[in-house]
C-alpha cells in the first residue's frame, strides 16, 4: 500500500435519483441492438420525482472484491449486457478524462463497484422501471468518477428510453444516423417550469382481468416485442419513414407554444398508431385490454361532450393508461373515471400523489358519456406533473448502502 492510498477514504459513496418518462412519440424499433439505436425519432415528458422516482446509491472501495448490485432488496445478476455496456460505457469516459490526472483518482476507477437501487413504486404499477433505473445508474457512476460528458449516449445503450430519462422537461431522443451511434442523443425541448398547467393522471389498472382471461399468456417485453415489430410490420416500416419525421416538428412546434389541442390529439393519435403497429405485427402483440379500451371511449366522449379536446390518453407496452390534462379539468376528469370505474369501497386510497380537489360531475355529463361503468377496473390513480431530471442527493444518511457497502437494513 502505497502513501496516497493510506491518506484515501476507504469508500466513495454517491445517491442519486431519476425520474420516469412517457413517451407522447413513441419508440418502437431498432436499427441496431447492441448500441440501441432507433428506427425513428422519439419525444417524452419527464414526470415529477416527488411521485415516481429511482433512487440508486453507487459505492466504490478498494476492499470491495467483485461488483455487485442490489435492485428493490434483491441481489441480481451484475453480468447482464445491457448492464455491462453501461460500466464499461462510464469506465472508458472516466478514464479518458482522468488520464492527465493523479493516481488517486485513477485507483478510484480500479475499485470494485457496488450498486443498489429502488422504486418507490411498486413494479405492479407496471410503469417501465428500466428508464428510470438506468438513467439513475448512469447520472450517478458519472457523479462517482466526474464524468461530464453527454450521458444520454450511455444511458441509452442500458434501455432505448432511458436517455430521455437524463432530462426533466419535454426531451426528444434524436435517431441520428451514424453508425456508431454519437448522434443519437436525448435534447431537452422544453424545461419542466415551460407549461406549468399541464398535469398528468397514471391511471393503474387491474390485471386480474387479463390473467384470468388467459393465464398462459406470458405479455411480450418491450424489447422482443420491437424485434418482432421490426422484422414483420410494413406499417412500422411507414410509420418511420413517412409519419414521425413530421410528426416530430408539429409535436416540438405545439410544446412550445403550449397548445394543448395538437398536443393532445398527436398524442393520442400516435399512441393508437403504435398499438396499431402490434397489431401488424406477426404474430401480433396486444397490450391493450377491456379496460384500456373503456379509458379510450371515456376520454373521446369527454372531449366529445365539450366539444373541446381537454383530455389525451396514451398506452405503453402495457394496458395501463396514463392521461395528459390542463389542471382545471383534473377535478371532474378523475371524478369521472371514479364514476365509471368505481372502486372498492375498503380498497384504500384511489387518488395518490398531487391532491386533487373534490368536484360535481353533472347528470349530463354522465348520460351523454353513457358507459357501462366497470367496478373496480381501475386501482388506483397517481396524481402527478412535468418534473426535473437526476438530481444528486446531498444527505449522506439517505445512502442505500451501508459503510460496509452492503444494503441497510429497512427500519
Ligand atoms: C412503448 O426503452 O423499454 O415505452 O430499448 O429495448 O430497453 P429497450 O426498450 P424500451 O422501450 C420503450 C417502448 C415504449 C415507447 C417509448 O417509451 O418511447
Amino acid at each position: 500500500m502505497n502513501s496516497k492510498e493510506v491518506n484515501m477514504p476507504e469508500t466513495t459513496m454517491i445517491t442519486c435519483t431519476a425520474p420516469v418518462n412517457i413517451a407522447v412519440i413513441k419508440y418502437w424499433g431498432k436499427r441496431d441492438e447492441e448500441l440501441i439505436l432507433p428506427i425513428n425519432s422519439s419525444l417524452s415528458v419527464t414526470l415529477h420525482q416527488d411521485q415516481l422516482k429511482t433512487t440508486t446509491t453507487v459505492a466504490c472501495s478498494r476492499k470491495f472484491h467483485e461488483d455487485r448490485i442490489w435492485l428493490n432488496g434483491k441481489e441480481e445478476y451484475i453480468n447482464q449486457p445491457r448492464l455491462q455496456s453501461c460500466l464499461r460505457e462510464i469506465r472508458r469516459l472516466a478514464r479518458k478524462r482522468r488520464s492527465e490526472e493523479d493516481s488517486s483518482s485513477k485507483s478510484l476507477l480500479s475499485h470494485r463497484i457496488h450498486i443498489c437501487s429502488v422504486n418507490n413504486f411498486p413494479t405492479a404499477a407496471g410503469l417501465a422501471s428500466s428508464a428510470a433505473g438506468y438513467a439513475c445508474l448512469v447520472y450517478s457512476l458519472a457523479r462517482l468518477f466526474g464524468v461530464e460528458a453527454e450521458l444520454s449516449v450511455v444511458a441509452r445503450q442500458g434501455s432505448g428510453s432511458a436517455c430521455r430519462s437524463m432530462y426533466g422537461g419535454f426531451v426528444q431522443w434524436k435517431m441520428g444516423e451514424r453508425q456508431d451511434g454519437i448522434d443519437s442523443v436525448a435534447e431537452q425541448v422544453a424545461p419542466e417550469s415551460h407549461w406549468p398547467e399541464l398535469r398528468v393522471l397514471v391511471l393503474v389498472l387491474i390485471y386480474i382481468v387479463c390473467f384470468q382471461v388467459s393465464a398462459e399468456r406470458k405479455p411480450v417485453g418491450s424489447t422482443s416485442g420491437m424485434q418482432t415489430s421490426v422484422k414483420t410490420s410494413e406499417l412500422l416500416k411507414h410509420r418511420a419513414d413517412s409519419v414521425v419525421p413530421a410528426r416530430m416538428e408539429e409535436m416540438i412546434s405545439a410544446i412550445q407554444r403550449k397548445d394543448f389541442r395538437t398536443f393532445a390529439e398527436l398524442t393520442m393519435k400516435d399512441s393508437n398508431q403504435f398499438h396499431a403497429t402490434c397489431l401488424d405485427t406477426c404474430p401480433p402483440i396486444f397490450y391493450l385490454n377491456d379496460i384500456s379500451r373503456k379509458v379510450i371511449s371515456l376520454v373521446h366522449r369527454y372531449n366529445q361532450y365539450y366539444k373541446e379536446t381537454r383530455v389525451a390518453y396514451t398506452f405503453d407496452a402495457g394496458p395501463n393508461a396514463v392521461i395528459y390534462t390542463l389542471q382545471d379539468h383534473v377535478p371532474e376528469f378523475v371524478q369521472a373515471v371514479q364514476h365509471f370505474f368505481p372502486p372498492e369501497s375498503n380498497g384504500g386510497q384511489f387518488v395518490k400523489g398531487d391532491d386533487v380537489a373534490a368536484a360535481p360531475l353533472s347528470e349530463e355529463l354522465i348520460q351523454a358519456i353513457g358507459i357501462e361503468p366497470v367496478p373496480k377496473g381501475i386501482s388506483y390513480i397517481i396524481s402527478t406533473k412535468v418534473g426535473p431530471g437526476p438530481c444528486m442527493v446531498e444527505d449522506s444518511d439517505l445512502h442505500l448502502l451501508g459503510p460496509d457497502g452492503l444494503p441497510k437494513k429497512s427500519p
